[in-house]
């Protein structure tokens, strides 16, 4: 995948810094980048990328930096990768386009694509099936899966070739099993958010330290498994057992599902609170806008959840469950140009990093 004349002005300056810190070292503890950083003396466009995706946003070089501005180094580390890294993403994805546009207009699209869904399946809805009990009395449940099922997959595919392009633009090589469970244990704890001594990041207080991110970012994070946990429970029962929703409270989806949904707020109000606090300098500031589009996005999902979970039974459940398919069928179809890809991308980008390790160790000495 070609970069274009931004996409390579960006890599420059992002080069131009960590040539810098790969000879100043003082940030060596903070995060994964900076081991990663010193393996080697010249850095090919696939590494700036990959040190981008392994960067974690904390905040804590910039703080520590004693050649930020007005010094004439002019070093601002966390914006540098953060550009690098939302340009990588919307290069390896394809149609770059509409990621271009999602981070440019976030709220107005994501709005938009929810009030059109919202109005199909209310019109669906109007067609009542009368097929089945609870929700599939306003919509049958092969209704349901034919429409969910592709709205999905697809996305899930486009973000898989994405991650095999930037598989191969950072050289990771053949990939071993026990990198894969060193990526999964980093991005479970969120590790590179814990300011290397468990500490905290500096994304909100500056040159002080806090967890807040960290915290509800898990909320958000375990909250959003176990909400697909849920759903992925009520498909086993129902076509596995021939034991169809509603369920009562006490049956797993409601019991993964609930908590997760209540977590999934909590996140989404805590994260979104704590972007407007922190300096959008140092991050990639042109995409502030579909980043808390992605935010509030989740946050809808989850909150009309359980909106529609405590209006069983009465006659709110027809538009709240218009509203809420709505809400989840929009953030499937955004996943690969929305933020939803730093997930996948980060997850990769920690495997390639402990796969790396691996074949350094493994490769014998010269
Ligand atoms: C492999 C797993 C994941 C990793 C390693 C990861 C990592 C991160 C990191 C490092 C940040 C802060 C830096 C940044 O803003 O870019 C972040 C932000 C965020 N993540 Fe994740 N994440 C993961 C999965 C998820 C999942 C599954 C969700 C929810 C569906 C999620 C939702 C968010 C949200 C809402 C933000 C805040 C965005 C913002 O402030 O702009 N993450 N993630
Ligand atoms: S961010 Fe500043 S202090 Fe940290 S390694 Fe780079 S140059 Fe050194
Ligand atoms: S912002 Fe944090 S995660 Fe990113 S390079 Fe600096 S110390 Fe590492």
């Amino acid at each position: 995948m070609s970069l274009d004349l931004l996409q390579l002005d960006q890599i420059q300056e992002a080069r131009r810094q960590i040539e810098i810190c790969n000879a100043c070292r003082y940030c060596e503890g903070f995060c994964s980048v900076f081991p990663a950083m010193t393996r080697q003396k010249a850095f090919a466009d696939g590494d700036i990328t990959h040190l981008a995706n392994l960067c974690h946003n904390c905040r804590g070089c910039y703080y520590s930096c004693q050649y930020t501005e007005p010094h004439e180094f002019a070093l601002n580390l966390p914006a540098a990768l953060a550009e690098v890294r939302v340009a990588s993403w919307e290069r390896l994805i394809q149609p770059q386009a509409v990621a271009r546009l999602f981070h440019a207009q976030g709220v107005a699209m994501a709005g938009l694509l929810i009030a059109l869904l919202a109005g199909f399946f209310w019109a669906l809805a109007a067609l009542k099936p009368d097929a089945g009990d609870g929700f599939y009395a306003y919509l049958a449940h092969n209704t349901m899966v034919a429409l969910f099922v592709p709205a999905f997959v697809t996305p899930l595919a486009l973000i898989g070739f994405g991650l095999r392009s930037y598989w191969r633009e950072v050289g990771a090589g053949p990939l071993r099993m026990a990198a894969v469970w060193a990526g999964l244990h980093d991005a479970a704890r969120l590790k590179n958010l814990s300011g290397g001594q468990g500490q905290g990041c500096n994304f909100e207080e500056g040159d002080r330290y806090s967890d807040r991110r960290r915290i509800h970012h898990q909320l958000m994070m375990y909250g959003f498994l176990l909400c697909f946990a849920s759903t992925s429970t009520a498909t086993v029962m129902h076509y596995g057992l021939n034991w169809p929703a509603p369920y009562p409270w006490w049956a797993p989806p409601k019991l993964l599902g609930v908590p997760g949904g209540v977590m999934m707020t909590i996140g989404a109000i805590g994260l979104g609170w704590l972007k407007t606090k922190a300096d959008p300098a140092l991050g990639a500031a042109r995409v502030w806008g579909g980043e808390m589009a992605f935010i509030l996005l989740l946050g809808l999902v989850a909150s009309t959840g359980l909106a529609l979970y405590l209006a069983t039974g009465t006659g709110l459940v027809g538009p709240l469950l218009a509203l809420h398919l709505a809400c989840v069928m929009t953030l499937f179809l955004l996943m690969p140009f929305s933020k939803m890809v730093h997930g996948f991308f980060r997850l990769t980008a920690l495997i390639a990093e402990a796969n790396t390790k691996a074949q350094t160790k493994a490769a014998p000495k010269a």
